[in-house]
Parts: C-alpha cells; sequence; structure tokens
C-alpha cells in the first residue's frame, strides 16, 4: 500500500480541492437543503435557500430558518467522509471567526459542532447520511436582532450582524465557507482525520465539564477518536456519542 501522504500529495495535485460549490443551486425556498442534496447526485454539490419551511438541528428539533435571516445551506457527498465532522465545525469556526476579525469577539467551538461568538450560538451543524449518501448541513444566523428569534432562544442565540454591530454579507460568507469547507475536507482526505481531530478536540476543551446525557450526568474526561465523550459518572466511566448529550456546563 503506498504511503498515505503521498497519495495526499497526489490527491490535491489532482485538484481534488476546490471541489466544494462547484455546483451551487439557490433557492427562495425548501423544506430542508440537507433533503435536497440528499435526493442529489455529485461530490461537493451545495445547495442553498432563503428560508427553509422544515430546517431540521439535532435531537429531532426544527432549526428557525426564517427567510433572508441566515445561511442555511448543505454539501452533498456521494459517499462517507472519515473526519467530516471535525473538518467541518473547524471550518465554520474559522469562517466566523474571519467574519468577525477586529471586532473584539470571542469566537469558539461548544462539542461537537455549535460555533458560539461570545457564549451565544451562531452557528449549528447537522450530518446525515442516507444510503451512500451523506449531507452536511450548516447554518448560521446572520441577520437577525435580538427579537427575530423565538423567545426561548432570545439570551442564548446571536446573530453575526448583532456581533459586528453591522450588516455583513452572506453571499461573501458562503464564499468564504466553500473555501474553508473545501480546504479543512481536502487534508482530511489527504491526509486522515488525527490532525483535524486533535485540533478540534483542544478547541472543544470538554475537559472537566459537566454533562448530563439522558438519565446520567458526569465529569468530561476526554473526547475519544470517534468524537465521544468519556465521560466519569457515579455509576462508572461511560462513553457518549456525539447526538446523546442534553446538556453541558462549565463548573
Ligand atoms: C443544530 O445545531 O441543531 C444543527 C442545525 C443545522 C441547521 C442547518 S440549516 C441548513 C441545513 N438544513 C437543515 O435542515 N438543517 C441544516
Amino acid at each position: 500500500m503506498s504511503d498515505p501522504r503521498q497519495r495526499g500529495a497526489t490527491a490535491l495535485r489532482r485538484g481534488h480541492g476546490l471541489r466544494i460549490g462547484r455546483r451551487i443551486l439557490h433557492y427562495d425556498a425548501v423544506d430542508s437543503t440537507n433533503s435536497r442534496v440528499l435526493a442529489l447526485h455529485g461530490d461537493g454539490v451545495v445547495v442553498a435557500a432563503e428560508a427553509q419551511t422544515a430546517g431540521r438541528g439535532r435531537h429531532g428539533r426544527s432549526w428557525h430558518s426564517a427567510p433572508g435571516q441566515g445561511l442555511w445551506m448543505s454539501v452533498g457527498f456521494d459517499r462517507a467522509i472519515d473526519g467530516l465532522l471535525f473538518a467541518a465545525a473547524l471550518a465554520v469556526r474559522d469562517t466566523v471567526r474571519d467574519a468577525l476579525s477586529g471586532r473584539g469577539c470571542a469566537v469558539s467551538l461548544k462539542w461537537p459542532n455549535d460555533v458560539l461568538v461570545d457564549g451565544r450560538k451562531a452557528s449549528g451543524m447537522l450530518i446525515e447520511r442516507r444510503g451512500g449518501r451523506t449531507a452536511l448541513g450548516i447554518g448560521i444566523n446572520v441577520h437577525q436582532q435580538r427579537d427575530d428569534f423565538p423567545e426561548e432562544l432570545r439570551d442564548r442565540a446571536i446573530s453575526l450582524d448583532m456581533a459586528a454591530g453591522r450588516e455583513l454579507s452572506r453571499w461573501r460568507l458562503l464564499r468564504a465557507l466553500i473555501t474553508h469547507l473545501d480546504r479543512r475536507i481536502a487534508t482530511v482526505e489527504a491526509e486522515g482525520a488525527l490532525g483535524a481531530w486533535t485540533e478540534w478536540a483542544a478547541a472543544c476543551a470538554i475537559e472537566g465539564r459537566r454533562i448530563r446525557s439522558g438519565e446520567e450526568e458526569g465529569v468530561a474526561i476526554r473526547l475519544d477518536r470517534t468524537g465521544a465523550i468519556i465521560l466519569s459518572t457515579p455509576s462508572g466511566v461511560r462513553t457518549v456519542a456525539w447526538g446523546d448529550v442534553v446538556e453541558q456546563h462549565a463548573f
């Protein structure tokens, strides 16, 4: 078998970078951009919509996707990509950080893939698989003001305009996001997931956090290579997969 780094270099030389967004479909409204890319074919196709009528969040929740207020987009792949969660979380974090650079905002990752600005959620991500197809769905709050969010989210959500104190361009954000995704995903494909996992795990800073998952509550010891939390609970050490956590708090 050939050296994976050599294979990676060859893959990049063959132009496997800059693969995402060669085809971009933009709609006024769809049910969910994830559903749309799951129904399409082709690697790296992007679907973006002004509004989603049935936007999906993690844990079966709905995702508030009001017309023209956010970047609601998905990328479809014809296969599973090892390390996609880590690469995509870092790409979104970097996109948001670049967009707010010089504004004095704290941009951070909250396990597994929320991007927080000054401690409030600015972006969420949902990876879904159907058949051989993968959808990477990303929602970034851009133009909302506080009262545009549902009441129960007002103290926990933030938009990039609120953080920047001015109106940002969703089109520019989309272009920056595609560039970051393309680079990060090309890297995990070329070199394997370990580098992205290491950077992602450090950024999540999960150690010592109090975690509740179902009936279980404990303190996070570390993240494993799948992205799951190794949790110390009164009844022993447990593994909590990244779909299962309900709450997390710093002590
Ligand atoms: C979460 O934090 O719960 C994940 C939210 C993911 C929302 C995005 S918006 C674009 C894409 N389409 C969907 O239906 N969901 C994702």
